[in-house]
């Protein structure tokens, strides 16, 4: 064992663009379809993890303290568990140790943000090192063979976390449309994608900074008795499919429609759930009205999207930056509470820190 006791990761977010909604039943945390995003270089999760070597009897039980912005947080704890728990597997020195976890945002918390992915993501990373470390005397990972290792225990802790680990778009669950694909962890696209889709941004337009009626979590498992999960799981295919095609020849107008197609669709499954459930808010549908009649006057290159949330992602040709933050100043913060909105870059990857 090293004597390498603490580790500290920067991991960005991430969006989708085509989105994951649904669990395979049987595995754990197995996509019911694939999935793919750009990661959010601006808003991202840093976390410390410190270990100490249980001294006494060892126990089966998980040791760990967990910390956010510098404050104690047990509620946290129970999420935490569970992903340590489904690593313990792959890394048996979990149970070996006592952990400290000390996590902060850059992006203010109560947002309505998802911040899980970008949590989970950087959590997964340091874990990932302290294998690596260990096991540096009898293997060595390439570094390719690190950020699958890392993606997948990302994915244990939450799914859309696993695709955080790439500045490259993270690809997730098996498809043809790209040989390397897994269900067990996220694989960059490399292909070469077309230059008017390299440079976006994201303007995170906050409309709602509460609780979530339903979490995702409960979302997806919602798909289980849903009357269109079968379909929805086949467009996914064939969506991701189009969209990777897309970004390679740079056709803009298909991008952008399929973009806000899978937004929609993935608040449709959610209203036609059971039980139904409705996450956007009247200043959701007021954005996207105002998104869809700028772009008709002007053609400038955006698409919105949504995560699971009523917060709406206005995407864009950075080279547009100027207008579309006119238009978000002059037009759009009315919709959003207390006129907050977060911008990133589309890219980044993690940073061992
Ligand atoms: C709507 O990854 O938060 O953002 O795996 O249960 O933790 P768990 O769910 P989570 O689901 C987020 C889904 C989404 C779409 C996406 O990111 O692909």
């Amino acid at each position: 064992m090293s004597e390498y006791n603490s580790v500290k990761f920067r991991c960005p977010s991430n969006i989708a663009l085509v989105k994951y909604w649904g669990k395979k039943t049987g595995g754990v945390q197995l996509p019911a379809n694939p999935s793919i995003s750009w990661t959010l270089s601006d808003l991202h999760a840093t976390t410390t993890v410190t270990r100490s070597k249980m001294t006494g009897l060892s126990s089966s039980a998980i040791s760990l303290e967990f910390f956010l912005a510098g404050e104690s947080k047990p509620s946290f704890e129970p999420k935490i568990r569970q992903f340590l728990e489904r690593i313990a597997p792959f890394m048996p020195q979990i149970k070996e140790f006592h952990w400290k976890i000390e996590s902060e945002n850059n992006f203010p918390h109560g947002t309505g943000i998802a911040s899980s992915a970008a949590g989970f993501g950087a959590l997964a990373l340091c874990f990932a090192d302290f294998q690596r470390a260990d096991l540096a005397a009898e293997q060595s990972w390439s570094e390719e063979e690190f950020l699958q290792i890392a993606s997948k225990y990302a994915r244990l802790g939450s799914g859309s976390a696993c695709r955080s680990v790439y500045g490259q778009p993270g690809i997730w669950g098996e498809t043809n449309a790209w040989a390397e694909a897994t269900d067990e962890f996220a694989v960059p696209f490399t292909a070469h994608v077309h230059e008017s889709l390299k440079y976006w941004a994201d303007a995170v337009l906050i409309v709602d900074d509460g609780e979530k009626s339903v979490s995702s979590t409960q979302g997806h498992d919602l798909l289980k008795d849903h009357p269109y999960a079968a379909s929805r799981y086949q467009q996914a295919q064939v969506n991701l499919e189009r969209l990777l095609e897309m970004m390679k020849v740079g056709d803009l107008n298909g991008f952008i429609s399929l973009v806000e197609s899978e937004a929609l669709q993935l608040h449709a499954m959610m209203m036609s759930s059971e039980p139904y459930y409705l996450l956007i808010r009247p200043n959701t549908i007021a954005i996207i009205e105002r998104i869809w009649n700028k772009r008709k006057e002007t053609q400038w290159p955006m698409a919105f999207t949504l995560d699971a949330g009523a917060n709406v992602h206005l995407l864009y040709d950075k080279s547009y930056s100027e207008p579309v933050m006119n238009f978000i100043e002059t037009e759009l913060l009315p919709y959003c509470k207390n006129s907050l909105y977060l911008c990133s870059d589309i890219g980044g990857s993690p940073q061992k820190i």
